[in-house]
């Protein structure tokens, strides 16, 4: 899939949301489209790397978000043990379909930001990621630059949402696919995140 020409540390983020046009977006994004969506119920795979809130991992998941939530006046959203729960499921699923590819999370009553990198990448390297997407994001019109994407942005730092969960698979490609879940979601059509 990947020719040789590629970079061998591409980092791409995507967000599942509540808007169709959002989700067109994510995954025309997707370096291999996510298949049809199939049930989430399965349990993780042992080899998922799912954390809780006890685990430096949640902290480097949180801690990013937090940041740029401070830094535009929006509270901080707590971990959920939950949700890291639901997110482990679905990077499992992911990983037994042997690429780690995008999610497609468009039934998810959360919201998602999903980051794939070839690479195992680290949680708060993906989490700058889609914090990065801002720097597109003009908050007086609530506009995204055309071509750009800004949707892991607006979820990030989106108010209403309290809390969240992630998790993190790698395949044997070498890819990692990282998940975190938002409740209540963010990124509704016409509002503005803050
Ligand atoms: C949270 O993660 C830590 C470290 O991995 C583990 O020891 C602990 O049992 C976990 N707690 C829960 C509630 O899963
Ligand atoms: C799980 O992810 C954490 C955070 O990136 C990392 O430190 C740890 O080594 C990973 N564990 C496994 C088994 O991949
Ligand atoms: C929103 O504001 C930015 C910065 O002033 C501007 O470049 C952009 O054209 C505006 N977009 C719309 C749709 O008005």
């Amino acid at each position: 899939m990947a020719p040789s020409s590629r970079s061998t540390r591409l980092l791409l983020p995507t967000t599942a949301m509540a808007t169709a046009r959002f989700l067109l977006l994510a995954l025309c994004a997707a370096p291999s489209p996510a298949h049809a969506a199939r049930s989430l119920t399965t349990p993780a795979a042992a080899a998922t790397n799912t954390t809780n809130a006890t685990s430096p991992a949640a902290a480097e998941y949180l801690a990013p978000h937090n940041q740029a939530r401070a830094a535009v006046g929006v509270p901080p959203l707590r971990w959920s043990a939950d949700l890291s729960s639901a997110a482990a499921k679905v990077v499992a699923q992911q990983q037994r379909q042997g690429r780690c590819a995008f999610a497609d999370m468009a039934g998810s009553s959360y919201g998602a930001n999903q980051g794939w990198a070839s690479y195992r990448a680290r949680p708060g390297e993906v989490v700058a990621s889609w914090v990065a997407q801002g720097k597109y994001y003009t908050h007086a019109n609530n506009t995204c630059v055309a071509g750009k994407q800004c949707g892991t942005y607006t979820q990030v730092v989106w108010r209403r949402t309290q809390e969240l969960g992630c998790a993190q698979a790698s395949c044997a490609t070498g890819a990692t696919l990282t998940v975190c879940l938002y409740n209540p979601h963010g990124n509704v059509q016409g509002q503005s995140p803050y």
